[in-house]
């Protein structure tokens, strides 16, 4: 564990344009005061044609680390010396380290939302059938911690076929052990066949409040339906599973996860994310 430094509290802060929303500050401010580290966790909003300033300012100015949000995750991926597997399979960077003149990039999303569905959701990957659709930046930094709970099948669904065909020849070509003893298969939302233990919303239809129009059918007895996005309402993807008989989940899990991995990267402690997913929910 980092002791307690005496001399100022280390400095932190997410960057994305625009961040005023941001709920980041607030739960590292309570990860902070659950494990008492002396750390200072602000939001930056960088220029859309300033992060890397930014982040060199910020890294000038002593901080010790950063969140990265949109629209900046592929420059943050750009921007690392040293990358972490998962965040190359990403093509992404949601964590930066600043450590000896070095900027190490990470990508805890993916992990976030694994830690999610398999913890607290209690819903095994492993050895299970699991839909994911979507085909965009929020898919590609899930693969690899999917793939790595060894799923029965993994079957990516997008509106654009091939976009899901690319994505996942590309990841097979730079990650071919990933998927060893998985079943992978692309396919348009229409085109979806049989049944799934899981179904991970990772398309942004939430945000425009539209339902990927994928069939009624498609979720098993007990199945969980997740969307990557959350609010105080089911979202409209979440209120058409659960009329299918699917247990319904939103991000909000995976927010808070992703944050307990970036804390433990910078701080090397675990802090209780349960305690601070209850907290914000009742904020919401
Ligand atoms: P992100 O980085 O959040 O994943 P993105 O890279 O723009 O965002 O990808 C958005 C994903 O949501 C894509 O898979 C997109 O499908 P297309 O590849 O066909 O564009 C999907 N998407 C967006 N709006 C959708 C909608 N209304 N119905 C179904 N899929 C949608």
């Amino acid at each position: 564990m980092n002791a307690p430094d005496s001399s100022g509290p280390d400095l932190y802060a997410v960057f994305g344009n625009p961040i005023a929303h941001s709920k980041s500050p607030r739960i590292h401010a309570l990860f902070a005061a659950q494990t008492d580290q002396h750390l200072v966790y602000e939001k930056r909003l960088a220029p859309l044609d300033g992060f890397a300033a930014s982040v060199q300012e910020f890294i000038a100015a002593g901080g010790r680390g950063a969140n990265v949000t949109v629209p900046f995750k592929l420059q943050a991926h750009d921007l690392a010396d040293t990358l972490a597997p998962r965040a190359q399979a990403a093509g992404a960077v949601n964590t930066l380290i600043f450590a000896d003149g070095q900027v190490y990039g990470d990508n805890t999303d993916g992990q976030g939302l694994v830690s999610d569905i398999v913890h607290r959701a209690g819903q095994p990957i492993n050895g299970q059938r699991v839909l994911v659709l979507g085909a965009g930046g929020a898919t590609r930094g899930a693969l690899l911690p999917l793939l790595e709970q060894r799923p029965q099948q993994l079957t990516l669904a997008n509106r654009t076929l091939s976009t899901a065909q690319e994505l996942l020849t590309q990841f097979s070509a730079q990650f071919p052990e990933a998927g060893r003893g998985v079943t992978l298969h692309a396919c348009g939302l229409s085109d979806i066949q049989g049944q799934f233990d899981l179904v991970i919303n990772a398309t942004s239809a939430s945000l425009q409040a539209a339902i990927p129009p994928i069939p009624e059918n498609c979720f098993a007895n007990g199945a969980l339906a997740y969307d990557m996005v959350y609010g105080k309402e089911l979202t409209p993807f979440l209120q058409y599973a659960q009329q299918h008989g699917a247990r319904a989940r939103d991000g909000l899990g995976m927010l808070v996860e992703q944050a307990a991995l970036a804390f433990f990267l910078w701080r090397k402690v675990k802090p209780d994310s349960d305690a601070v997913y209850h907290t914000l929910l009742s904020e919401l």
